[in-house]
């Protein structure tokens, strides 16, 4: 017996220490999930198990081994070649490899002495706001689809105002899929606290009926198009026409901090705030009340941050329904790029991706005025799931006459476990089952420079546009 008993405890002991290295929770493992995994995956936040103590993550070590080596989790990650991010997106391989040694040699506690001090999460709020406000409740059913919301607030402020973070905070976060604020001209006569969509035709299936003229577009009026707006009911607000979003949310994410990059973003009086809201139906019917917060500058900074969407080549962007159409069973279509020249000397803070159910890649390049070419980019595995923001540890300084370009790809073959009917051609649009081709960006300009002559979008010809002498 004894025997046995020894040959068990050396051949355990050995297997340790060759897979496993002596790797245990409390030393190796916890530190990465505090650092990577616990914003989202603890209670009462968007994932659906705990990682805060042996005890709950334990049961999930093979798979937590599988979805890191995948690169499935944590979510988001980008190609870690190009660019450095404030909030790291991608494992480094050495913390993968400590997850799935720790998996492989069965997952052990280790001494309790060797734990970090648990991390201090704040309940509800990242940020600390000086002003919240509360949309109307919201009723996400059990099961289906909902379509994306918009929604007029009155905006707060009564003058200008400069915040540093717009921090966007769902009721219920497993049932937000995301969000964004953004502030717009007035409309008259446009309705307050109402939930709208784009009501564009349709079939049974959901999908946009294909040959038949899309109705009219539904789009905000800018203050200059004003005139050529039909009744506002009819024309409310779908896709931002060139705005990105000031504030956004999107699952364990940390709100934009526009101090960080010592800057400020300005609320104009004259403005309505506009919500974007985006909710996934989790299996039981929730009532969502998402509210908003705002921490207020202390002053006026020198340098303002703008958000801006990027349009797509073509006849207004993806709504040009002869460029930009993925053919049914495509697994790698390629949008038209999304360029433009800069006029003035900026810098680039802040790069997002925005796509839906068809996204598979994006790519974002800089091409400065001597013809060099850098890559500051690539999401090489888009997932609809998960729409996120990158804020850039340092900017980049873009001169006078620097051009972006950036490229995107689409899976519409039956690979794509998103793709709802992958025998049909798929167009822009508002819904997920629609698609959108919306890089946006955040630029810091020196006060004083007007943000609508930033840059020039898709001039010229697209071929010469893009002229590289080199690149990284
Ligand atoms: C931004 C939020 C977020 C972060 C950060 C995150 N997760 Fe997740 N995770 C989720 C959500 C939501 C799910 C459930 C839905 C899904 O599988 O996508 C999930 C599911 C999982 C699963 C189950 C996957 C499966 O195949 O069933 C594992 C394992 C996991 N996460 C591990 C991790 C690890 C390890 C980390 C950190 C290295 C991490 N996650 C970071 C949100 C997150």
């Amino acid at each position: 017996m004894r025997s046995v008993g020894i040959a068990l405890c050396c051949l355990l002991l050995f297997s340790v220490a060759a897979f496993g290295q002596g790797v245990t929770f409390n030393k190796d493992v916890l530190p990465i999930l505090q650092a990577r995994c616990q914003s989202c995956h603890r209670p009462g936040e968007v994932a659906p198990m705990s990682f805060l103590s042996y005890q709950t993550t334990r049961p999930w070590a093979k798979a937590m081994k599988a979805a890191v080596i995948e690169r499935k989790m944590p979510p988001g990650g980008l190609d870690p070649r190009y660019g450095h991010f404030v909030e790291n997106f991608s494992l480094s391989q050495t913390e993968i490899d400590t997850i799935a040694k720790w998996a492989d040699a069965g997952a052990v506690e280790g001494d309790p002495k060797d734990a970090l001090p648990p991390v201090q999460w704040v309940e509800g709020w990242r940020s600390k706001p000086d002003l919240v406000i509360e949309a109307p409740p919201f009723n996400v059913p059990a099961k289906g689809w909902v379509e994306n919301m918009i929604m007029v607030l009155p905006n707060p402020f009564k003058k200008d105002t400069w915040v540093t973070t717009i921090e966007i905070r769902p009721g219920v976060p497993a049932a937000m899929h995301h969000a964004g604020v953004r502030f717009a001209p007035h409309m008259d006569g446009v309705k307050y606290g109402k939930f709208y969509w784009s009501d564009i035709k349709r079939d049974e299936t959901g999908i946009h009926v294909p040959g038949q003229p899309r109705p009219e577009r539904v789009t905000f009026c800018s203050a200059d198009q004003k005139d050529v707006c039909p009744a506002p009911e009819a024309n409310l607000i779908t896709d931002g026409a060139g705005a990105g979003f000031e504030g956004f949310y999107r699952p364990g994410g940390a709100p934009l901090d526009y101090a960080y990059y010592k800057t400020a973003y300005l609320i104009p009086a004259d403005t309505d705030m506009i919500l974007s809201l985006h909710w996934t139906p989790t299996g039981k019917p929730v009532t969502d009340i998402t509210t908003v917060g705002f921490v207020l500058a202390k002053e006026e900074p020198r340098r303002q941050l703008i958000m801006r969407a990027l349009k797509p080549r073509g006849n207004d962007g993806w709504n040009d329904r002869v460029r930009w159409r993925i053919p049914a069973g495509a697994a790698n279509w390629e949008a038209p790029p999304k360029d433009a020249i800069f006029n003035v000397d900026t810098e680039l803070a802040v790069m997002s991706i925005h796509m839906h159910e068809h996204g598979k890649d994006m790519k974002y390049m800089l091409m400065y005025p001597d013809g060099k070419v850098e890559t500051v980019l690539i999401q090489p595995r888009y997932d609809f799931n998960w729409q996120m923001t990158y804020n850039l540890e340092k900017t980049i300084k873009i001169p006078k006459g620097t051009k972006i370009r950036v490229m995107s790809h689409f899976d519409n073959s039956p690979n794509n476990k998103f793709a709802r009917d992958p025998d049909r051609d798929v167009y822009g649009g508002e819904q997920s089952w629609e698609e959108m081709d919306a890089p946006w960006i955040g630029l810091i300009l020196p006060k004083g420079v007007d943000p609508k002559n930033v840059y020039t979008e898709n001039p010229g010809d697209e071929a010469t546009f893009w002229n590289p002498t080199q690149s990284n």
